[in-house]
């Protein structure tokens, strides 16, 4: 059987290669993929992006079906295309995409359906976004409405930064812009990812990301320096009420509102001390760095499940998880995350070994050589039976890869690791 994988990252990378452990898949095909995806003996990269190349290519190839990972082709219909061309594929339409690709509707979306979120104001103009900025006080958070991969968002210490912040969206942005201002959440995050076929939800293993570029949770915002799973913030106690206030209201919401969801949901979790979850925000699909960890933990056989999936029928699935903790240390590019320098060669990446894998993400094969294309480059994901161990593994295989300027956070997993004390 033939399967493909939209995306280039380290999350398409743990994608395909758990796939590609599947018994019954001949080839995963990666589109556009990177120098590691491009590397394996049962995967292929495929330099499509568009989404009428790419279907007339799984006609052409006799693809079996395609699973997406990044939020760009989910918010240009990719699923709504393929569907139309009667093809299988697993994530959200356009519209339920919206999730992810508004801000405010998702906020909307959480406050018609009491789902637990920071509470919130949109505008479209910049001084009465001041003016309720000023009366709220600080700390406070504002969130530019559409895409914005991570950059999106400032958390205001004080009146100053977040005037500052509402200045600079609504200069960066066309007619017809929004805004979005809500409350300063304290409390640790988590990620909740879940798959939806429409009607079941199936949830996976939970994770930590590590979303600043420095230890300790300081400097500014990335896509992910690293994860871990499972998240033992995420208690039996905490993962019942964030199944039954926040993901199962969302996807009868969804449906409710005439948007069934079907895909990936993720929930980006703020856990309060005494163990309230609320929603920071949503995406539909899953989390770069978080899928790492999460796929180097799951036992079953991902093909299957993809396959109930599109089926609808993932009541029939039991997921079984390595009870290990997997955990993911991203090595990225000099410059990274305002200007990522590219084209370092890379040397030293280890083989796999049972307990650890190298995920590609920012690379690329040129004249026979592993290059930096990319702003996260590699993420080194070690699997252990302590999160101390498992980052100890990581961090050694780490010793051995090189490339000019790399950079990398020494405390990967902290927040496990400080309650354990
Ligand atoms: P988002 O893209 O909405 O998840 O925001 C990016 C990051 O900003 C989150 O991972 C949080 O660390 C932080 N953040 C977002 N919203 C809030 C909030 N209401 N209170 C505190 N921190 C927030
Ligand atoms: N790691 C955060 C995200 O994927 O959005």
């Amino acid at each position: 059987m033939k399967v493909l994988v939209v995306g280039a990252g380290g999350r398409e990378h743990a994608l395909a290669w758990r796939l590609a452990q599947s018994p019954r898949v001949q080839l995963v095909y990666v589109a556009p993929g990177n120098a590691g995806t491009g590397a394996h003996p049962n995967m292929q990269n495929v330099p499509v992006t568009d989404n009428a190349a790419l279907i007339e290519f799984v006609r052409k190839e006799g693809i079996h079906f395609t699973v997406v990972g990044p939020e760009i082709p989910l918010a240009s219909g990719i699923v709504d295309a393929f569907r139309e061309a009667e093809l299988k594929i697993f994530g959200p339409t356009k519209d339920a995409a919206q999730l992810e690709t508004s801000k405010d509707f998702a906020k909307q979306f959480m406050q018609r359906h009491a789902i637990p979120t920071a509470k919130f104001q949109t505008f479209t103009d910049p001084l009465a976004a001041k003016a309720y900025i000023t009366q709220k006080g600080a700390p406070i958070v504002v969130k530019a409405d559409g895409l914005a991969a991570g950059k999106g968002v400032v958390v205001a210490s004080d009146l100053d930064s977040a005037h500052a912040a509402v200045d600079s969206m609504f200069s960066g942005f066309a007619k017809g812009a929004r805004v979005v201002v809500e409350e300063f959440l304290t409390g640790e995050e988590a990620s909740f990812i879940v798959m939806v076929d429409g009607h079941h939800i199936l949830p996976l293993a939970t994770s930590q990301d590590h979303k600043r570029l420095s230890d300790g949770d300081a400097g500014p915002n990335t896509g992910g320096m690293g994860a871990y799973s499972p998240a033992p913030i995420v208690t039996p106690e905490v993962h019942a009420r964030v199944m039954r206030e926040i993901i199962v209201p969302t996807v009868h919401g969804m449906a409710a509102d005439g948007i069934p969801f079907t895909g990936f949901l993720y929930a980006g979790l703020m856990i309060d001390a005494s163990g309230n979850p609320k929603t920071l925000e949503f995406n539909c699909r899953m989390g770069d760095p978080e899928t790492q960890p999460i796929m180097a933990r799951l036992k079953s056989d991902l093909l299957q499940v993809f396959e109930h999936a599109v089926a609808g029928s993932l009541d029939a699935v039991e997921l079984e998880w390595d009870r290990r903790t997997a955990l993911c240390v991203v090595m990225a590019a000099k410059g990274y995350p305002d200007a990522p320098e590219m084209g370092a060669p890379i040397s030293g990446i280890p083989s796999d070994t049972p307990d650890c894998v190298v995920f590609q993400a920012g690379t690329r094969l040129v004249n026979g050589k592993t290059v930096v294309s990319g702003g996260r480059v590699l993420g080194v994901t070690a699997l252990a039976d302590s999160v101390r161990m498992a980052q100890r593994r990581a961090y050694e295989a780490i010793g051995s890869i090189h490339f000019d300027g790399a950079q990398w956070r020494r405390d990967i997993g902290w927040r496990a690791l400080n309650k354990r004390h």
